[in-house]
Order: C-alpha cells, then sequence, then structure tokens
C-alpha cells in the first residue's frame, strides 16, 4: 500500500512520541557522561564557529543539538512532529537560560517566520523522511546566502524497527538505514549546495562507545556570501 507523506509523518511522529519517555538514555540519543557532553561541544564549537549565529535545528527530537547550540552561546530553534519528543525539549529550554525555544513543525518545510538561518543543522532524520530532497531543497530556501547546512548522519542497523510501523512504510522512505555521504553530497548539490565538506565521526566519545558502522557529518553552503562567523572546513572527501 502506498501512504501519502503526510500519513508517513503522522505515523512516525507517533512513533517517535512512544518513544519520547527514555529516548535520552541512548548513547546515540543523549548525553551519559562528561566525556561526551566535550566530545559534542567540541565538534559544534569547530564546525559552527564561536560567533553567534542562528540556526534552525530540523527534527530536533528532545533538542540535542539546539540546546548545545545554546549553550555554546547561540540562537537555536528546534522544529519537530513529536509531540512529546518537543515536550521533552521544551521543558530542557525552559529550564536553561539558552536562547533556544522549540515549536511543532515538518523538517520538510520548516516555519519561515525565524528564516533566515546562518546554520541548518540535522541529526539522524534524513532517513526517516518520505521527501528528503524536498526537504534539503526547503533549507536551502531558508537559509541566509553564504549559510550551512550540517548533516549528521550514518548507516544504521535497524532490528529494533521489526514490527514497529517502519515495517510497512520503509519502502516509502528513499534513505531507511542511512544514506551514504557521498550519496547526501550529490543530493545537496543537486539543490544547490556548494562547497561540500565529510568528516568522519568515529571518536568513540561522541557516541560512549566506538560506532560499529559508518558514522559522519556532511556540510553544504548555500552560494552568494560568506558570514565571517562561520568557518568553512577545507575540502575533505573522504
Ligand atoms: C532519531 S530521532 C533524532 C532526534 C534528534 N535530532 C537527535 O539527534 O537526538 C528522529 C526525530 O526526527 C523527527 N522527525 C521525523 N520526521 C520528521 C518531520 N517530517 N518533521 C519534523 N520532525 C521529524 C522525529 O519525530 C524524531 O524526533
Amino acid at each position: 500500500m502506498t501512504n501519502s507523506p503526510q500519513h508517513i509523518k503522522s505515523l512516525v511522529s507517533q512513533y517517535w512520541s512512544e518513544r519520547a519517555i527514555d529516548f535520552d538514555q541512548g548513547p546515540t540519543h543523549g548525553i551519559l557522561n562528561e566525556r561526551q557532553h566535550q566530545a559534542w561541544r567540541g565538534l559544534l564549537r569547530e564546525v559552527v564557529g564561536s560567533e553567534p549565529v542562528k540556526a534552525l535545528d530540523v527534527g530536533c527530537g528532545t533538542g540535542f543539538l539546539a540546546m548545545l547550540l545554546g549553550e555554546l552561546g547561540h540562537t537555536a530553534v528546534g522544529v519537530d512532529l513529536a509531540d512529546d519528543m518537543l515536550a521533552k525539549a521544551q521543558h530542557k529550554a525552559a529550564t536553561s537560560a539558552f536562547d533556544v525555544t522549540f515549536c511543532r513543525g515538518d523538517a520538510e518545510n520548516p516555519p519561515r517566520d525565524g528564516a533566515p538561518y546562518d546554520v541548518i543543522i540535522e541529526r539522524h532524520v534524513i532517513w526517516t523522511l518520505p521527501q528528503p530532497q524536498l526537504a534539503m531543497q526547503a533549507w536551502h530556501a531558508l537559509l541566509k546566502p553564504g549559510g550551512r547546512v550540517i548533516l549528521i548522519e550514518g548507516i544504521f542497523d535497524m532490528p529494533s524497527h521489526t514490527d514497529t510501523i517502519y515495517t510497512d512504510i520503509r519502502t516509502q522512505l528513499p534513505f531507511y538505514g542511512g544514506h551514504p555521504s557521498e550519496a547526501l553530497v550529490a543530493c545537496l548539490e543537486s539543490q544547490g549546495f556548494v562547497d561540500m565538506t565529510v568528516r568522519p565521526l568515529m571518536d568513540a566519545a561522541l557516541w560512549v562507545e566506538a560506532p560499529q558502522r559508518p558514522r559522519f557529518m556532511v556540510t553544504g553552503t548555500r552560494p552568494g556570501g560568506t558570514p565571517a562567523s562561520i568557518p568553512i572546513p577545507s575540502r575533505s572527501m573522504s
């Protein structure tokens, strides 16, 4: 059976709302120790820079990236469709002093009210979108000229998705299970992004233990300007 993108998204958001209660306890989801905290802080500081930027975290879940960006002095907005994930994120923002807000929004068509952004970032979301290319097109449109898209992705084992909604919809998710970095580069380039970089994220500190499957970061730039605050890493396509 073919489901509409809207129906797929409603099933996906229901699934992640049900995962919200203990989502942060997973080593690839939350922050379990100070070493991991510092590893992510260091990575984001290096990639986003230290000058304050305005960032959008699409598919923010319980707010992992947006909260770290807030902690680093940036202004961050997180959007997600799963109400229970959002509630966790909103609680974190409300009990912090960071400039971070969370609201309901579709990663494939994020709200335009905060745009344009210096940075649009996501972690582990692309694989569960029914129209990932449409999402990349929307992100391009919401970035400032010279703004950057940052994808934190990987190739995943999906055994925990047996007997879940993903059994029925996986064939309608083009990047289900993860999409190779070089393929993500090609997708972003086809949407007009330039200056692509790929960086392996295999440091055990980021995930508490060394990952068994590829983890990486892909970045691209919307052409037309270079905001001084955002460091452009040297081109690396390993
Ligand atoms: C694996 S979780 C990752 C959460 C977070 N980015 C992180 O790294 O912890 C995937 C998240 O994407 C969200 N998501 C999936 N499809 C979405 C969509 N179309 N719009 C907004 N959020 C979406 C889910 O609700 C879930 O919170």
